[in-house]
C-alpha cells in the first residue's frame, strides 16, 4: 500500500517544524545564535593547498566584516569617479597638441622626455640633456600622455561602475571614449609610440616611451565587463582589436619595442605586463600563458637580489620611488601568472630571490621614514603606493607583520596624497576576479 501524496506532505511539514524546534533548543556545538561570526567558515587555503593560519575561522570573519563596512565607501568612490568620467565632455585626442611630432602627422602620439632639460651650452638649448630624477614641467605642454592615462582610467572606472550598477550610460560613455581615441578618423591615434619620450632636438622618441602605454591593462580588464550591455558596440570593438593588433606588431618588431623589452629595470617589467594583457586581449591565450610564466621567473631572477634589494632601481636618484614602482609591476606579473596557473607570488629564484623578499626589504625603511636607506634618494619617502602593496601582501601571504605595518603607516600616509581604501581590489583578489584596481 502506497502512502498518499497528502500524507507525505504532512510528514515533511511536521518534520521540518520539529527540526527547527530541536535546532533552536539544542544548537550544534559551533553554532551560537547571537554571534554570527561564530558561523562555520570553511577553511581557506593558500595556493600551495595549506590552510591559511590567520585568515581562517574567527579572524577571517572579522576581516570580512571590516571589508564589508568599507564596501559602501569604496563603491561610492568608484561611482564618483565614473560619474565624473560620464559628465566630462572635453575631447581626448593626440590631435590637439600645439606642436606636432617630427613626422608632422597630427595622429602621431608624442610625449616629452620627463628628465630632459635645455642644454645651457647651446644657443637654442637643443638637443635637450638628461638630469635624471628632475622632472621638466615643460612635459605638460604636450598633453598626449595625460590624455592617454585619463582615457584608460575613465574606461576602467566606467566599466567597473557598470559592473556594479548595470547602468548602461557608463558603457555608452566608455564606447564613446574608445572610438574617439582608437577609431574616429578625425581624432584617433596611430598605433605606435615612435615619438614617445621624445627629446627635443632629436629625430625620434626613445624606447623608454613604451612605458607610456603601461596602464593599458586598466582599459583591457574592464572591457569584458561591459560586453553584456546593450550599449556595447561590437563593431567598435573589432576596430579596437585591429588597432591593438597593429600596435602589438609594432612593439614586437621595432627597435624601440625590442630594446624596451630587454630593459633590466622597471621598464622591462612593465613591458612584460603590457605584453601579457595585449596578447590576452587579442585572444592569444597560449602565448599569454607562456609569456607570463617566463617573464615572472626572469624578472624575479634578474631584478631582485637574494637580500630583496632591487639593484636596477636602487641606482636611480629617486631610488625609493622606483623600488616601489618596479614592485608594483612585479605584483601585476605575479597576479597574471597566478591567473594562468603558475604561483608567481611564491616563486623563489636560484639564489633565494622572491617578490616577498623584495617587499620585506623595503618594509623597515617605510616604517622608519627612510632612515638608513643606503642609497641616494633625492625624493621623499612617499609610502602611499607601498601601503597598497602591503595590503595586498597581507592578503597574499597572511603574515601579521604586514597588518601591523599598515596600522602604523596608514595615518602617516595622510601627509601625502589621498589614500583611498582598497576594498575592491582586496575583494577582487580574494574572490579571484579579474578586477585589478589596486595598482595605478
Ligand atoms: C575632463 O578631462 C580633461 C582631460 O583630462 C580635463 O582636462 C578636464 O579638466 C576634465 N573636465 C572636467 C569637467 O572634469
Ligand atoms: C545612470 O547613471 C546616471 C549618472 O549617474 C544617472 O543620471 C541615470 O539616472 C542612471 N540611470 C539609471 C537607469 O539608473
Amino acid at each position: 500500500m502506497g502512502l498518499s501524496n497528502q500524507t507525505i506532505l504532512t510528514f515533511i511539514i511536521f518534520g521540518t517544524i520539529w527540526f527547527i524546534i530541536l535546532w533552536t533548543l539544542f544548537p550544534p556545538e559551533n553554532y551560537v545564535k547571537d554571534d554570527p561570526l561564530q558561523l562555520d567558515i570553511s577553511t581557506v587555503y593558500d595556493i600551495n593547498g595549506n590552510p591559511k593560519d590567520f585568515i581562517n575561522g574567527r579572524n577571517y570573519a572579522n576581516y570580512l566584516s571590516i571589508l564589508r563596512q568599507q564596501h559602501h565607501q569604496m563603491l561610492s568612490n568608484l561611482l564618483n569617479k565614473a560619474d565624473k568620467a560620464l559628465k566630462n565632455d572635453s575631447i581626448y585626442s593626440v590631435t590637439l597638441k600645439p606642436q606636432l611630432a617630427p613626422s608632422n602627422d597630427p595622429h602621431d602620439y608624442m610625449s616629452l622626455a620627463r628628465y630632459f632639460w635645455p642644454d645651457p651650452t647651446q644657443p637654442n638649448g637643443l638637443p635637450y640633456m638628461r638630469r635624471d630624477g628632475y622632472t621638466n614641467p615643460e612635459i605638460e605642454t604636450v598633453k598626449d600622455y595625460s590624455f592617454l592615462r585619463k582615457l584608460f582610467e575613465d574606461v576602467e572606472n566606467l566599466g567597473f561602475a557598470y559592473y556594479f550598477t548595470r547602468n548602461d550610460s557608463y558603457v555608452e560613455k566608455a564606447v564613446y571614449r574608445i572610438k574617439e581615441w582608437f577609431v574616429n578618423p578625425k581624432t584617433r591615434m596611430n598605433p605606435n609610440l615612435k615619438y614617445a619620450s621624445f627629446i627635443k632636438g632629436q629625430e625620434f622618441g626613445r624606447r623608454t616611451g613604451v612605458l607610456d602605454m603601461r596602464p593599458v591593462y586598466r582599459m583591457l580588464q574592464s572591457i569584458p565587463l561591459m560586453r553584456s550591455s546593450y550599449k556595447w558596440d561590437h563593431l567598435a570593438e573589432e576596430q579596437l582589436k585591429n588597432w591593438i593588433s597593429k600596435y602589438y606588431k609594432w612593439l614586437e618588431t621595432t627597435s624601440l619595442g625590442i630594446e624596451e623589452k630587454e630593459a633590466k629595470n622597471n621598464h622591462g617589467t612593465y613591458y612584460d605586463v603590457q605584453a601579457i594583457y595585449l596578447l590576452s586581449y587579442l585572444g592569444r591565450e597560449e602565448a599569454a600563458i607562456k609569456y607570463s610564466r617566463k617573464a615572472l621567473i626572469h624578472r624575479v631572477n634578474t631584478g631582485i637580489l637574494p637580500t630583496g634589494q632591487q639593484p636596477h632601481e636602487t641606482k636611480r636618484p629617486t631610488s625609493w620611488f622606483y623600488s616601489v614602482f618596479n614592485l608594483q609591476a612585479l605584483f601585476l606579473l605575479a597576479e597574471r601568472s597566478q591567473y594562468y596557473g603558475f604561483d608567481g607570488w611564491n616563486y623563489v629564484g636560484p639564489e633565494g630571490q622572491s617578490i616577498k623578499k623584495a617587499v620585506d626589504y623595503l618594509l623597515p625603511f617605510a616604517l622608519s621614514n627612510g632612515k638608513d636607506w643606503p642609497f641616494k634618494n633625492i625624493d621623499e619617502f612617499k609610502i602611499n603606493n607601498f601601503i597598497k602593496l602591503l595590503e595586498l601582501a597581507f592578503v597574499i601571504w597572511s603574515d601579521n607583520k604586514y597588518l601591523e605595518a599598515i596600522t602604523i603607516l596608514r595615518p602617516k600616509a595622510l601627509r601625502f596624497d589621498n589614500l583611498e581604501d582598497d576594498y575592491i581590489c582586496i575583494w577582487s583578489l580574494m574572490t579571484n576576479r579579474q578586477l585589478w584596481t589596486c595598482l595605478k
